[in-house]
């Protein structure tokens, strides 16, 4: 760890849905809305089981020992997709998380080049509604590669794509399962949000909001601050 954080960083890769923008609700409305419709049982807390999860991990995670043919489960992540498209539909720059309208050009004029690891099939389109898909070298999904995440193929898949060694990248996740990711690629992880859920990664807080490029850089380049500040 000390070794990594001896590294300079030379990229960014952030995942989407609950650090680049604050999707969770439309995720819980538009599920809650196929559930009801299916008379199966779900609610905000199960909703947040689901954060980094793929649309078909996130619906068997609920589903649990019901049995479906695959036909009726694909007809589920449709209509659900479709749901989801509703919203997104609407969004646009206010819909972007606080601090990361300040925050991606600092690191761009910083000269680092950025990329974007989601388990979302709608991650383009998220990222042009949102006016900031121009800030990305790539925008990668786990729709590219074998495994979703915990799997570190979308981090690592990303960072090849921007040409960067994943010791020199900084991930920034919001969910569990893209800490685990983000860490068996072998990054830096920041986890944002709740402790009990992102703890794993390196160093948490609570959300981008006032956090410059500047501050950033120097936690994860100074090891033995970052190891008792993070209590690993
Ligand atoms: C992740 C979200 O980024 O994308 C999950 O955290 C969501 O909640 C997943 O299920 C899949 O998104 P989509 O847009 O492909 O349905
Ligand atoms: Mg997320």
């Amino acid at each position: 760890m000390t070794d990594l954080f001896s590294v300079p960083l030379r990229a960014v890769i952030f995942d989407m849905d609950g650090v680049l923008t604050d999707t969770i609700d439309y995720h819980y409305r538009t599920w809650q809305r196929l559930f009801d419709e299916e008379g199966i049982p779900f609610d905000r807390e199960k909703n947040e089981e689901l954060r980094g999860l793929s649309r078909l991990d996130s619906l068997n995670a609920v589903l649990g020992d019901r049995e479906l043919p695959d036909a009726k489960k694909q007809e589920f992540l449709d209509r659900k997709n479709q749901y989801f498209h509703e919203f997104i539909e609407q969004m646009d720059a206010s819909a972007l998380l606080p601090g990361i309208a300040e925050l991606l050009p600092e690191i761009e004029a910083a000269g680092l080049p950025m990329a974007v690891a989601s388990a979302s099939q709608n991650v383009q389109k998220v990222c042009t509604q949102l006016g900031i898909a121009d800030k990305f070298q790539k925008i990668a999904s786990v729709y590219d590669v074998p495994n979703s995440k915990p799997a570190p193929d979308v981090f690592l898949h990303a960072a090849k794509l921007i040409d960067t060694e994943p010791q020199a990248c900084l991930a920034i996740e919001d969910g569990a399962s893209g800490i685990e990711a983000a860490l068996a690629a072998g990054m830096r992880v920041l986890g944002l949000g709740d402790p009990q859920v992102v703890g794993r990664a390196h160093i948490v807080m609570d959300g981008l909001g006032g956090v410059t490029w500047a501050d950033l850089r120097a936690q994860f380049e100074t090891a033995p601050a970052i190891a008792s500040s993070s209590g690993l």
